[in-house]
């Protein structure tokens, strides 16, 4: 190019040595910047047009947001100078294509299933298992909620005085996202009324502690007419149950939670008072599942009464309320009602035949088992 110019120069000269050439190609110089000058905005929006139309980020009818959310909304038209936009309040926006190639465009596009999270919290007494599902089914028939992919509710932050929940959820129109966010929340509303769940607020709990048992009444009568359901406890006393009952605690499982794991050590059994349980046995790496255990069932008493590793994991299947017993509320129980030792030996023994590979041999192996158990149940909680 150097050489190029040189020659030209020379040659120029030569044939029109008359000619300032220093002059002309100052003067052509400035004209060229006024000119570019002048046009800079024009030309700087006429080319980023140009690429806009080319390269068809977005549509008419897309909804975008252009620059921090600024301007967002409807596309109604791109030209060669600016892109108009229909915002949410139906104002016209309208973004020249030179800014909008500088700035970051967030498009919605119409033909794809574009998501919306929405906000709520609940207080923490309310179960996370059932507002999943109670918020979702109300969620996912609300209009322009797409039926191609069922909304997501989850739990989104443990707050300070709240569960704080986000809901996911696809739109089959995403300009009319404004209106669908709002009857999202009003089915929540709806939907946590009927369903007796509790939207939160700010709130300060104070725990007095008293030196007597503060167990309300009620919920240790519930705790011994379940324990009353059991066969194993049948034969016990009203006031026997009642002292069990206060001897146990409760505790609460989500669905899929592990609540005993097989090798375990143990010592204490389990009662299923609200909910499900699977037993599971693990075989070559993948789970066999041995049975299931609803209300009333009891689970974990092999360990307890034999000191042996658990021999079986157990996961809840739903949320599962149980109720735990140890080993010092048992032997109190064995103590008093001997009959007991014989009729939970008898389970033990059925559901070791259970876990047996075979069941032949399970079942002409039981009895044996059982009476074996039995003198060392007795042996294990220092019974005669
Ligand atoms: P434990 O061994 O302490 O922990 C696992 C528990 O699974 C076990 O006690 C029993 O309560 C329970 N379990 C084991 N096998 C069976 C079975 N065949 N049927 C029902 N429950 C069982």
């Amino acid at each position: 190019m150097v050489a190029f110019t040189i020659l030209f120069v020379l040659i120029f000269q030569h044939i029109y040595s008359e000619v300032n050439l220093g002059a002309l190609f100052t003067t052509s110089a400035i004209f060229g910047v006024i000119i570019g000058l002048a046009l800079q905005d024009t030309l700087g929006n006429f080319f980023a047009g140009i690429s806009l139309h080319a390269d068809r980020p977005f549509q008419v009818g897309d909804v975008i947001a252009v620059g921090q959310q600024k301007h967002t909304g409807v596309v109604e038209s791109i030209n060669w100078r600016a892109i108009k936009i229909r915002t949410f309040q139906n104002h016209i926006a309208l973004v020249s294509n030179s800014i909008a190639a500088k700035e970051a465009i967030e498009v919605c596009p119409r033909d794809n299933l574009n998501a919306r999270l929405v906000f709520f919290s609940t207080i923490y007494t309310d179960s996370p298992a059932k507002t999943i599902h109670v918020v979702r089914e109300a969620v996912r028939d609300a209009d322009n909620v797409s039926e191609k992919i069922t909304p997501i509710v989850r739990v989104r932050n443990l707050g300070e005085s709240s569960i704080e929940w986000e809901i996911k959820y696809w739109l089959e129109d995403y300009a009319k996202y404004n209106d669908t966010d709002a009857l999202v929340r009003q089915r929540t509303w709806y939907a946590l009324r009927r369903n007796g769940l509790t939207f939160a607020f700010p709130t300060r709990t104070l725990h007095l502690e008293r030196k007597v048992a503060t167990r309300p009444t009620t919920a240790e009568d519930d705790i011994a007419d379940r324990l009353s359901a059991v066969d194993v406890f049948a034969p016990l006393s009203t006031d026997e149950l009642r002292q069990l009952a206060m001897a146990t605690v409760g505790h609460i499982f989500a669905p899929g939670e592990t609540l005993i794991r097989a090798g375990d050590e143990g010592s204490s059994m389990c009662v299923v008072h609200n909910g499900r349980v699977q037993v599971q046995l693990s075989e070559s790496g993948k789970s066999r599942p041995v049975a299931v255990l609803s209300e009333g069932n009891f689970f974990g008493e092999m360990a307890l009464f034999t000191g042996e590793p658990r021999t079986a994991s157990v996961v809840a299947l739903e949320e599962t309320e149980v109720l735990e017993i140890g080993h010092a509320a048992m032997k109190h129980l064995f103590e008093t009602n001997p009959s007991l030792v014989e009729s939970i030996s008898w389970t033990i023994a059925e559901r070791r035949a259970g876990l047996a590979a075979s069941a032949e041999q399970a079942t002409s192996n039981s009895l044996a088992e059982s009476a074996g158990l039995l003198t060392s149940i007795k042996r294990f909680f220092g019974l005669r």
